[in-house]
């Protein structure tokens, strides 16, 4: 799809930064929101990123703000949906969709854990509706998880991820629409794992972060898992598990020290954990590694 048409649907965190990707990408992208304010601050948020990533800022020229839905999507080659985490909401919402555009739009919707099944179900075109699950800030983190559900036709995958691939972005495909996709999944593993050790008293926070920081973190940007386990060899792998597997936390549910935390109302940053230097150097230095991951 070159020069396609896009709407982006919510212009939230992730809505906005979508929309500029796909704008810095010569698209032509209308966004629409429901709340004026952000609406209306959509275009100076993203002219404001690509002026701080150094990215030519007369691509927000390739952005329009439309506060009607029906407008935003009437012309669309490509929809994507990133609002509030609410299924009842963005059910509706592509129901609407539907009654706009053509037969052959492609539907995609951002959300972090709500099956797609779930959400595309009711549509009379499932076949052109999948997840595209991008991840914060969408300008600066390249993976793009592109879903496929029991309905969505090849033909759309395939357009999808070669327009997220034109884009600048690395799209993975996601054959089934399992909760957490492919990068929550495997994240979510690790911190099953760390809150463990705490709760063990086999170590404090800190030093958890500091071990992933100082070992295996280290290596990742270069060396995924099973790269690794090519590298030490399978037969390694299967000893190691042999004797580690047993051993870590494999409970199915959230652990039971996560949930006093949250219980007692220690809720982290939200909570006032670290003062507002902490907070504000811990945000800083993540986006200048990210800046520095992307200039590479
Ligand atoms: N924040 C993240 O790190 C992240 C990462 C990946 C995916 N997601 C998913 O992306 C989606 C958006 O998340 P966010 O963090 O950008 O949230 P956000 O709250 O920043 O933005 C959501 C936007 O949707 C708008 N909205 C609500 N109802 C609407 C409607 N009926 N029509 C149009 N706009 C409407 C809101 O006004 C708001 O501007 C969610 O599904 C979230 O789970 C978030």
């Amino acid at each position: 799809m070159h020069n396609a048409k896009i709407a982006v649907i919510g212009a939230g965190l992730m809505g906005h930064g979508i929309a500029q990707v796909f704008a810095l990408a010569g698209h032509d992208v209308t966004i629409t929101d429901s709340f004026a304010q952000n609406l209306d601050t959509a275009k100076s948020r993203i002219a404001a990123n690509l002026r701080d990533l150094g990215e030519d800022e007369s691509a927000v020229e390739n952005v329009r703000a439309r506060a009607d839905l029906a407008e935003a999507v009437r012309d669309a080659d490509y929809v994507v949906e990133a609002v509030l985490e609410d299924l009842p909401l963005k059910q509706k919402l592509f129901a609407e969709i539907e009654r706009h555009v053509r037969p052959d739009t492609i539907l995609a919707s951002n959300t972090s854990v709500i099956p797609i099944t779930a959400i595309m179900q009711g549509l009379a075109g499932r076949e052109r509706a999948l997840g595209t699950h991008w991840w914060n800030p969408p300008f600066l983190v390249p993976l793009v998880e592109v879903i496929e559900t029991e309905w969505t036709s090849p033909e759309v995958i395939a357009r999808t991820m070669k327009l997220h691939e034109a884009a600048g972005k690395t799209p993975a495909h996601v054959k089934k629409d399992v909760p957490g996709f492919i990068g929550n999944r495997l994240q979510h593993a690790l911190w099953r794992e760390a809150i463990s050790l705490v709760e063990q008293g086999i170590c404090d926070a800190e030093t958890v972060d500091s071990v992933v920081k100082a070992s295996f973190g280290r290596r990742l940007p270069v060396l995924g898992p099973l790269e690794n386990a090519d590298l030490v060899g399978t037969d390694l792998t299967l000893a190691i598990h042999n004797t580690v597997l047993p051993a870590i936390d494999s409970r199915p549910g959230p652990s039971p020290y996560l949930q006093k935390l949250v219980a007692d109302k220690k809720l982290g940053f939200k909570s006032d954990e670290g003062s507002p230097d902490e907070q504000a150097a811990l945000r800083a230095a993540l986006m200048s590694h990210l800046k520095s991951m992307r200039d590479r």
